[in-house]
C-alpha cells in the first residue's frame, strides 16, 4: 500500500483526476488544504477521503507525524520552506513550459504575450517557486483564434491526463505511457 498526501488551496480538479486514476490500485490518499473553505476539501469528503484543514503555519507539525510515499501539490498556493521539504518527496504541477512563466496566472500571461507555445510541467519541489527539477513536460500550441477560457480548458485537460501518470511513474517506478 502506497500513501499520497495531496495539498491544494482551491478547486481540486487535479486531485480528483489523480484519485480516479488510482481507484483500483493500492493507494491511500490524504487531502490537506490551507484554506478551510477550499473546494478540494469538499471533493475529498465526497470521495470518502481523509481530509484536513492545516493552516500554513502548522504544515511542519502536520507532516512530521505522517508516513507517506509522496506529497503532491495540486494548486497549493504557498511556498514550503526547506525544513518541510526535507520531510518527504514533493511534486508539483504548473501550467507553463517551465522555466517560462513561473508563479501565478501562468496561462494568462503566456496567452497575453501571444506565445505560440505553452504547456504543462510536472517537477520536484524545491524552496523556490516552480523551480525544482522537471520530471515531465508537455507542450501545446496556442491557437490564434481561441479564447483564454478555451486555452485554460485544454491545459487543464492535459494536466488531468499527465499528472496521475507521472505520479504512477514516480511511485511505482513504472513505464506507463504519457
Ligand atoms: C492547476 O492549473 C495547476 O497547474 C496549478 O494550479 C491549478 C490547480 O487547479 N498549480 P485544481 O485546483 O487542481 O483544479
Amino acid at each position: 500500500m502506497k500513501k499520497i498526501i495531496v495539498f491544494g488551496s482551491g478547486n481540486g480538479s487535479n486531485f480528483q483526476s489523480i484519485v480516479e486514476y488510482f481507484k483500483n490500485k493500492d493507494v491511500e490518499f490524504v487531502c490537506v488544504s490551507n484554506k478551510q473553505d477550499a473546494f478540494i476539501l469538499q471533493r475529498a469528503k465526497l470521495l470518502g477521503i481523509k481530509h484536513f484543514y492545516v493552516p500554513y503555519a502548522d504544515t511542519y507539525k502536520f507532516l512530521e507525524d505522517q508516513i507517506c510515499d509522496l506529497v503532491i501539490l495540486a494548486g497549493y498556493m504557498r511556498i514550503l520552506p526547506a525544513n518541510v521539504l526535507k520531510l518527504h518527496t514533493f511534486i508539483n504541477i504548473h501550467p507553463s513550459l517551465l522555466p517560462a512563466y513561473k508563479g501565478k496566472d501562468a496561462i494568462k500571461r503566456a496567452f497575453d504575450a501571444k506565445e505560440n507555445l505553452t504547456g504543462v510541467s510536472v517537477h520536484y519541489v524545491n524552496e523556490e517557486v516552480d523551480s525544482g527539477e522537471i520530471i515531465v513536460q508537455q507542450s501545446l500550441e496556442i491557437r490564434r483564434e481561441e479564447s483564454l477560457l478555451e486555452l485554460e480548458s485544454r491545459i487543464h485537460n492535459i494536466e488531468h491526463y499527465i499528472y496521475p501518470r507521472v505520479i504512477d511513474r514516480v511511485l511505482f517506478n513504472s513505464q506507463v505511457a504519457i
